[in-house]
């Protein structure tokens, strides 16, 4: 178990067939195409163990590659729900101040007691800034009715912009036209793209990425099935208003490792998809036999 399903199971009550039920509920309503349920502690918690596992692994990682080392003290979490963001970014970040904003406000109201309970140095403010450092839209930016008005008004405000959504087709194509549209703007554009021409994949391809999740056994319970991991995809984009120097590409799926060779698909700084095979005998070979999906490479790489 994670430090925040420790916390939600022993701080505030836990009965397995109520969340259960609540799990249900919330499976009918995504299915009917509403939004996640925050209606009470049992949903929170079927949150917790079923969805919050996956979304903070991706944060996670999206972090670690490409946010630690940046100079950033101050975030708005847009929807943040409750947290799941601020609490991945203050796993890497020593002190931040956080401006949550969420619609719902009991979700709001739990993200403010977990990020105060675990990270009680941070200040948390419950609106938005006038000016940040870092502005994330974890799985949020389509539920906006007008993401347009909200992503101008964002970027106006802030120095990073991270756009986190779902690795499917539909969400895909959302962040195609977002990236236009910021492009447009005059934004840099640093992650997953190296480059600014349109998209090189074809038109049944999607730029995604994924993580592996552990499942707990609650998460079982939950959801069923006795696999001890599953997989979460992911798409983003990451914006920032200084520029970056260019790599030579990213990997856009996992390579692929055979007896004396691997087969890579990279998209690169020119707009191409190459899928090189690198042999054994290569100098670069072992190095890369480390690299992942999502890793960018330089020039000397390959
Ligand atoms: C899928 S949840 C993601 C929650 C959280 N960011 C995460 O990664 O776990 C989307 C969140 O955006 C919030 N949201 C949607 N539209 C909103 C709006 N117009 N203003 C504020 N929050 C909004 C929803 O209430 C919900 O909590």
């Amino acid at each position: 178990m994670n430090f925040l399903q420790t916390f939600v199971q022993h701080e505030l009550g836990w009965h397995p067939s109520d969340v259960k039920k609540a799990y249900q509920e919330l499976q009918l309503g995504y299915r009917a195409g509403q939004r996640v349920g925050y209606a009470n502690i049992e949903q929170i918690q079927a949150y917790v163990f079923t969805r919050f596992p996956a979304t903070y692994r991706v944060c996670l990682k999206l972090i670690e590659q490409h946010l630690n080392g940046l100079n950033i003290q101050s975030v708005l979490d847009w929807g943040c729900g409750i947290g799941t963001a601020s609490l991945a970014l203050s796993e890497h970040f020593e002190q931040l101040e956080y401006y949550l904003v969420e619609q719902d406000p009991r979700a709001r109201a739990y993200a403010v007691q977990f990020l105060k309970h675990f990270y009680a140095h941070n200040i948390v403010h419950e609106d938005a800034a006038s000016s940040v450092d870092l502005t994330v839209f974890s799985y949020s930016l389509s539920e906006a009715p007008d993401w347009q008005h909200v992503l101008d008004a964002a970027w106006g405000k802030t120095k990073y912009l991270l756009i986190i959504e779902p690795g499917t087709t539909v969400h895909f194509k959302k962040l195609l036209t977002i990236r236009d549209h910021m492009l447009a703007k005059g934004a840099n554009l640093w992650a997953p793209c190296c480059h600014k021409k349109t998209c090189p994949l074809k038109a049944d391809d999607w730029c995604h990425f994924a993580v592996n999740v552990p499942r707990s056994k609650e998460h079982r319970m939950l959801k069923g099935g006795a696999r001890g991991f599953e997989q979460e995809a992911y798409s983003y984009m990451l914006f920032s208003k200084e520029p970056k120097d260019v790599n030579f590409g990213r990997l856009v799926a996992p390579p692929r490792i055979h007896g004396g060779h691997m087969d890579l698909k990279i998209c690169t700084a020119n707009a191409e998809i190459i899928t090189p095979t690198v042999g054994k005998s290569s100098d670069n070979y072992k190095a890369l036999k480390k690299s992942e999906w999502g890793d960018s490479l330089t020039h000397e790489s390959l």
